[in-house]
């Protein structure tokens, strides 16, 4: 076959204006977020890649879904609709659904662990730990080493460590482990995949030692189209196919619909186990709604249930993945460090290897974003220091790029403007926090640019401690 431009697989129909604005402006407005890309007003923002969370752009036939909605409060017919998509993807046999996927793991987790429990993951995105940690139990990230150097190339970058994986339950003791995660892809790890072999393999210990293992499927299409193109064995698979087998291997999963179920709000919880459902139904019912809606109306579960197959079809994919490595590809051809290879839904860029004037601790990830905002209205997240604390092992700049919504223009002009920021990088500063919440407080937190004053400022208060 010729080897063509891989072309967005849709027409536009519907267009939403974005607008521009000067850098006086954004100087102002940035000032007014106290250096926080969370506190910025959506409308200040040029391109969005805050996110790939909740900011697709839904399909013809999810619009057409959402009229057929139900909204009957118990036994609705679109949570039938819902079920059965679910089902047909995940193959578990109960379906609980919630309002994003964070309820569904402060449910899980409210459920399965205790005080002084440990719980194993690739790596833990930060509302999971946060979830776990506030039930007293631990969140321990067990990625492969590869996972932990931006700069090294590996198809499966997301896989858990499973020599990690077994020494844990030997040291802490099985009854101390209540469930192993597995997040698909490894969205703090750089949106990196996890391999079959690598499901497999955890699979088999997590039977060995009768523990339960969920996935965190939030991306599991994206997972599964990057085993169809790396793994042997599955070239001739479909991405339906191979999230069968791969969630065969599991007793649930969590999920946000707000990623790979195409749709700006929803998630649900998979178990095989009726004992657990039942007390997982008993707390959705207490916060989050009836087991037949679980906190969404009949119409976002017409639109997920069309969505989650859309994510999984091929023109789909082939588009999504190369759009992405479109992004980290001509940025790194410049050579601007990201993390290798791009991941499924998100490019990441290594902020320590971009600032290596600016330490950890004054958070280069967060001074890079800012900057990008600053120098071309691009809004992206910091995933490092300001997200995770000390326990962050590397300080990366988030690029999310929502789904089906920006086309290749609006990708090269945010090339551009990386590669601008990346002339004129010695000239950044870091940044000190003036304000942070007790826990998730990059939602929140308030910063200032690193003046001379500041430091020793910094300085007196570390010496004062
Ligand atoms: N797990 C992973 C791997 C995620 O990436 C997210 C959300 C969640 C769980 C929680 O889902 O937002 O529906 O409650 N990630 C978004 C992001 C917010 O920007 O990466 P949620």
């Amino acid at each position: 076959m010729l080897a063509r431009t891989i072309i967005e697989p849709f027409r536009i129909k519907s267009v939403e204006p974005i607008r521009w604005t000067t850098r006086l402006q954004r100087e102002h407005r940035m000032q007014a977020a106290h250096y926080n890309l969370f506190l910025l007003p959506a409308e200040d923002v040029l391109i969005d890649l805050l996110t790939d969370s909740g900011t697709g752009a839904m399909s013809t036939h999810q619009w057409a879904a959402l009229m057929e909605g139900d909204e009957s409060y118990a036994g609705s017919r679109s949570f039938v609709h819902f079920s059965a998509s679910v089902q047909d993807i995940f193959g578990y046999r109960h379906v609980i659904p919630t309002h994003q996927g964070r309820a569904a793991e402060r449910i899980l987790f409210s459920v399965m662990c205790k005080k002084g429990d440990v719980v194993p993951n690739n790596t833990h995105f930060d509302t999971t730990r946060a979830n776990i940690e506030f039930v007293g139990a631990e969140a321990v990230d067990l990625v492969i080493s590869e996972g932990r150097q931006p700069s090294l190339h590996h198809p499966f970058k997301g896989n858990m460590d499973v020599a990690a994986l077994e020494t844990l339950i030997q040291r802490v003791g099985r009854e101390r482990v209540p469930l192993v995660m597995l997040t698909i892809t490894n969205n703090s790890g750089g949106g990196q995949p996890v391999s079959m072999r690598n499901a497999r393999e955890v699979s088999a210990i997590c039977r060995k030692y009768r523990i339960p293992l969920y996935f965190d499927a939030c991306r599991f299409a994206e997972n599964s189209w990057f085993i169809k193109l790396r793994e042997e064995g599955y070239a001739n698979k479909t991405p339906k196919q191979i999230a069968q087998e791969m969630f065969l291997l599991g007793d649930g999963c969590t999920m946000s619909a707000k990623k790979d179920g195409m749709a700006n709000i929803g998630g649900f919880l998979c178990t095989n186990d009726d004992k657990l459902a039942q007390q997982e139904k008993n707390l959705l019912i207490l916060t989050e709604g009836y087991p037949t809606y679980g906190g969404l109306a009949g119409r976002d579960l017409e639109a997920i249930a069309v969505g989650l197959q859309e994510a999984l079809e091929e023109d789909y994919l082939r588009y999504r993945i190369a759009s992405t490595a479109y992004l980290g590809d001509h940025i790194s051809q410049q050579g601007i460090p990201i993390v290798q290879p791009p991941g499924g839904h998100a490019v990441y860029i290594d902020a320590r290897a971009f600032l290596p004037h600016i330490p950890p601790e004054q958070f280069p990830a967060v001074a890079l974003a800012t900057e990008l905002y600053l120098q071309g209205g691009i809004r992206s997240v910091e995933i490092g220091t300001l997200m995770f604390g000390a326990a962050a092992t590397m300080d990366l700049v988030r690029l999310a790029i929502p789904r089906r919504v920006y086309t290749q223009s609006h990708i090269d002009y945010v090339i551009e403007v990386i590669l601008e920021v990346w002339k004129n990088r010695g000239r950044i500063r870091g940044m000190h926090l003036t304000y942070e919440a007790p826990f998730l407080r990059h939602f929140t937190a308030r910063l200032e640019p690193v003046t001379a004053t500041s430091l020793v400022a910094a300085e007196e208060a570390v010496l004062t401690r």
